[in-house]
């Protein structure tokens, strides 16, 4: 589903502020595949999720998605086959639209279709039945206005958003870590349960090891601009946050500083 073949990317060349941000990242994500990404303040976790996602071009090698190059393809056209959600819970929806508006913008994605004509009795069934999901009551709320909402109720709703039209993709930088750790943990809960809904290849940034180990049938764990650990299958069902460190420890030859960064 998913082909990262050799990619380069170094911000400001030639400047004092020159910074490779990847050096050589290679991952093969296969159809259904929910793969948990950790790594250190600075490790190119979300530069990697930025160059898939097309925000700017990649300095070198190839991105090909459900086996379609998409290299060259500005951030727009391949934003059809993409879902995203950011750390911000502001980031994701229209505060001052309806949750039925935002919903159905969501809907109209990619399609000539406006909201101007209006949201069909249909469509609000169809929408009432996915806020279900959620848990939060929102399916009796679909004309409250979205900045009425906590940054757990836009998280959750966010992730309805970037999946409503089942993308190729989820991309999800570290969505649950500006929540409480309870409010993180039901939005985790049901970005799980949708993901194994819709048997979604997905990529989830977290700096919470017991959640990337939770998580997911396979993690990788950045470290200077590369793909440093990679486990899966029984090895991942295993794998404790002991494993981890002691691995990590190995990747960056046991310098203190990074476990404390990695742990952060
Ligand atoms: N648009 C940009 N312009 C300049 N430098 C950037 C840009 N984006 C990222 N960088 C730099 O690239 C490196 C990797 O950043 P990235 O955001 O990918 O790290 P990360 O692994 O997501 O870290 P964190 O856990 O802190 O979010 C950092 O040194 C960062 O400062
Ligand atoms: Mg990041």
């Amino acid at each position: 589903m998913l082909e990262v073949q050799d990619i380069y990317k170094t911000f400001n060349p030639g400047t004092v502020n020159e910074k490779r941000a990847l050096n050589g990242v290679s991952v093969t994500l296969n159809d259904g595949d929910f793969v948990t990404v950790i790594g250190g303040n600075g490790a190119g976790k979300s530069t990697l999720l930025n160059a898939i996602a097309g925000v700017w071009p990649v300095d070198r090698g190839a991105i090909l998605i459900d086996g379609q190059n998409v290299t060259r393809l500005p951030e727009h056209k391949r934003a059809k086959f993409i879902g995203r959600v950011f750390q911000d819970p502001m980031m994701g929806t229209a505060a001052s639209m309806q949750i039925e508006e935002n919903l159905a913008l969501a809907a109209r994605r990619g399609e000539s279709r406006t909201l101007r004509a209006g949201i069909t009795k249909a469509e609000r069934e169809t929408y009432r039945e996915l806020l279900k999901i959620l848990d939060l009551g929102l399916e009796d709320r679909l004309t409250s206005k979205v900045g009425l909402l906590s940054g757990g109720q836009r998280q959750a709703l966010t992730l309805l958003m970037a999946t409503l039209k089942k993308p190729k993709l989820l991309l999800l930088d570290e969505h649950t870590a500006a929540l409480d750790p309870k409010t993180a943990a039901k939005v985790l809960d049901t970005t799980e349960k949708i993901v194994q809904r819709d048997r979604l290849t997905t990529l989830m940034i977290t700096h919470n090891m017991r959640d990337a180990i939770a998580h997911g049938n396979r993690l990788i764990m950045m470290y200077e601009g590369r793909v440093a650990i990679d486990v899966s299958g029984e090895e991942k069902r295993k794998l404790t946050v002991e494993d981890l460190l002691a691995k990590f420890g190995q990747v960056s030859g046991s310098d203190e500083a990074n476990d404390k960064l990695l742990l952060s």
